[in-house]
């Protein structure tokens, strides 16, 4: 595949940027000695699977997404794929999900051998259109895996509907959102099932790789719970083939530092959107520059502050030159991509999509950002806007 994003960017190296996409060294400091003290006390127990800490984290964590149970796994991929398992979801299946996401989303479906239907998102809010998921039903059907992307939750309601009416389960895949609201409702809880990423570029970071499953259910968490454990009950014992896919006991130790400082950070993450979006309102760029929407009654938790604008790719270019690094999440549609040729799709199935994947800039917007470099951002796109 041609990468026209990948050949228009200068290589990072080509100059440092005056200020970084993520500050996770700003984050540390802040921190240090509170991680530090955490990660020796796991080393000083030598226990490193399972053990008190990861735990109460689960327990911390249930609390904080109001769900009864929570189960910490390997990765948040691995958060999606063992309640899949966990649904018996297999070959001869179909999930819908939409193809502007992270690969691991619709991944998961495809590791069990099932189908991932893609639907598409709505424009505003970058989420699955419920209106596409219906057409996507089939009698195949078995779940539908909505993406909380960048932060803001899908739109629940009709979604746990449809599937009600069609008797398919949700797995919500929240990999983004921790914190975020719907209604009165915590990201994790709007279905039977959730899950998390605790990717350390997510709102709640970890020192490597980490997950967690969220959920109500006691009959799913006791099969989540075979499933991360080799399908074991007891020592030696199987029930069923599972995974090894245990969140260590130093991640939960360094996550439950940190998790007392996320509403802190969701609010300073929050604070910045906001002063962005003012910022835009008043620069004369405002009209070349689409805004992230939040629909009334959510809290977007802002793991991303994502733009639309007109001719991205120079754009992106420019700010480079001026020491202002961005992303774009993501520069390809699942759809479009290799890894799922087999189903088929070619360009122009998902329109919205493939529109986004090539309008779509995300910004810094990390909790320790200044004021200061907010306004250096807005300036330069406002600088590149006047002169094109
Ligand atoms: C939407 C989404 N789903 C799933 C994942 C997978 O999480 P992980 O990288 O922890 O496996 C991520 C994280 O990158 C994500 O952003």
């Amino acid at each position: 595949m041609t990468t026209k994003a990948a050949t228009e960017t200068p290589a990072p190296s080509a100059r440092k940027p005056a200020f970084p996409f993520f500050d996770l060294k700003g984050q540390y400091a802040h921190i240090r000695e509170e991680v530090l003290a955490a990660v020796a006390r796991v080393f000083d127990s030598q226990h490193f699977i399972y053990g008190p800490e990861v735990l109460k984290f689960e327990e911390e964590i249930a609390a904080y997404v109001g769900t009864q149970f929570a189960i910490g796994c390997a990765s948040g991929s691995d958060a999606l794929l063992l309640p899949l398992m966990a649904l018996g979801i297999g070959p001869g299946d179909e999930v819908i999900t939409p193809p502007f996401t992270f690969v691991a989303t619709a991944g998961s479906i495809a590791r069990l051998g099932a189908r991932p239907v893609f639907a598409d998102i709505e424009p505003g809010t970058f989420n699955l259109d419920p209106e596409m998921i219906e057409r996507a039903i089939t009698p195949r059907t078995r779940a539908i895996l909505p993406v909380d992307l960048f932060g803001l939750i899908a739109d629940m309601d009709p979604i746990m509907e449809i599937a009600a009416r069609h008797g398919v389960a949700v797995v919500e895949d929240a990999a983004q959102t921790i914190g975020a609201k719907y209604k009165g409702r915590n990201a994790g809880a709007m279905g039977p099932v959730g899950c998390f990423s605790f990717y350390p570029t997510k709102n709640l970071g970890g020192a490597g790789d980490g997950g967690i499953i969220t959920t109500n259910d006691p009959d799913l968490a006791h099969k989540l719970k075979l499933l991360h454990e080799h399908g074991s009950p007891r020592r030696y014992e199987y029930e069923v083939v599972g995974a090894n896919s245990r969140l260590d006991a130093l991640q939960a130790a360094v996550l439950r530092v940190k998790l007392r400082y996320l509403e802190d950070w969701t609010e300073a993450r929050i604070g910045n959107a906001a002063r962005y979006d003012h910022l835009f309102t008043n620069s004369t760029c405002r009209d070349q520059v689409v805004l992230p929407k939040t629909p009334e009654e959510s809290r977007h938790v802002f793991n991303q502050y994502v733009i639309r604008v007109p001719k991205r790719d120079q754009l992106r270019q420019f700010l480079q030159q001026a020491g202002i690094a961005t992303e774009i999440y993501y520069p390809y549609p699942l759809h479009l991509q290799p890894a799922f040729a087999h189903l088929g799709h070619k360009p122009g199935d998902f329109p919205e999509s493939e529109r986004a994947s090539a309008e779509v800039l995300a910004l810094p917007i990390y909790p320790e950002m200044t004021p200061a470099q907010q306004v250096a951002v807005v300036s330069a796109i406002t600088d590149f806007y006047s002169q094109a």
